[in-house]
């Protein structure tokens, strides 16, 4: 079952291995059967009429997140379930949320990355599986590098750096985040992984000219990775709403071609990578060949386009970028 579901919507590791609290009223509260207080037919037709596809699994990943249960304990069907008052009023408004299109993440508060499992924050963007196809890539062409002084560009929830260090011992990471409130929950899943002797986090916005915050000026890294906004302003009139209403706009809006965020940061590798040293994006799906293009255009002798790879919906998507 859980295999089929779409890998966007996987629950968290502790969801899938907390202890069944279910059968106890801990609060010594008189419990209700599911299935009579719940109308769980009802919800499922509201979420369908509020336009999200898979009921099933988003029912019972509130289900198990509101009985603080294991995801695959929870039966199929819910007629064994009892909930107690305070339980009740919970799933209701957890699911009154996902109505509104509120993304599942935000309502359970953490969601698997990788093999790290992340707190999420309402103003945080969501790691999106297609940045664990890109990590994979990142850290499969790190593996065997002795030492790696690695810097992030945006890092959001801290997903991308953490799931290099939590990968690869002899990486040190650096990040930089324009949002405050991401910048603190990088920190925070950093120290919750034990990953933050490793894990620095400025708040900082790059800015031309203004790359990295002046601690860091003079340094040079091995690696630089980034997820940088990319959306076409054009673009926003076809995102979802979990994503237009939910997730914070400079997260996403990368200007008139989507690469206004981008070529910053090929102004910073140029900069700040050394010799030899990678420079790896995820970007939107047609701007692989635009970047080439800037490569060899603007960047010869400076930077190289080294390849673009795909990512599960063979969407061209990852760029690696070399510094001459
Ligand atoms: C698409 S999100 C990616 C977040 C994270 N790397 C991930 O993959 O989940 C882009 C992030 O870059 C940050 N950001 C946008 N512009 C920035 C800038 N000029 N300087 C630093 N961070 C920036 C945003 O706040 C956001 O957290």
């Amino acid at each position: 079952m859980l295999r089929q579901l779409p890998r966007s919507l996987r629950m968290t590791s502790r969801l899938r291995t907390q202890v069944n609290y279910a059968t106890n009223s801990p609060t010594g509260q008189s419990q209700i059967p599911v299935t009579r207080a719940l109308e769980i037919g009802r919800w499922a037709e509201k979420l369908k009429a509020a336009g999200i596809e898979d009921t099933e699994f988003n029912l019972k990943c509130i289900v198990s997140h509101v009985l603080k249960q294991k995801f695959n304990s929870v039966p199929d069907s819910f007629a064994q379930l009892k909930f107690n008052p305070g339980q009740l009023a919970d799933f209701e408004r957890f699911l009154e949320a996902r109505c509104a299109r509120m993304p599942l993440q935000h309502i359970v508060g953490e969601w698997d990355f990788m093999d790290i499992t992340l707190k999420t924050s309402p103003s945080v963007f969501i790691p999106r599986p297609e940045t664990e196809e890109f990590m994979r890539l990142v850290i499969e062409d790190h593996k065997n590098a002795k030492s790696v002084d690695l810097l992030e560009v945006g890092c959001g929830s801290g997903a991308m750096s953490l799931s290099m260090l939590h990968s690869l011992p002899q990486v040190e990471a650096t990040a930089i985040e324009r949002s405050k409130a991401a910048t603190v929950l990088a920190a925070e899943n950093a120290k919750m992984l034990g990953l933050l002797d490793r894990f620095r986090v400025h708040n900082h916005t790059m800015e031309e000219d203004k790359y990295l915050p002046e601690e860091l000026k003079d340094q040079k890294y091995d690696l630089i990775i980034s997820n940088p906004p990319y959306v076409k302003t054009e673009e926003f009139q076809f995102l979802h709403p979990e994503v237009v209403v939910y997730e914070n706009l400079n997260a996403l809006d990368g200007g008139s071609d989507g690469l206004r965020v981008a070529r910053l940061v090929f102004d910073l590798a140029c900069r700040h990578l050394r010799p030899g040293g990678k420079l790896w994006l995820e970007l939107g799906n047609d701007h692989p060949p635009l970047v080439k293009t800037i490569m060899n255009l603007k960047y010869e002798g400076r930077l190289k386009f080294v390849a673009s790879y795909s990512d599960q919906y063979k969407r061209e998507r990852f760029v690696q970028i070399e510094k001459v």
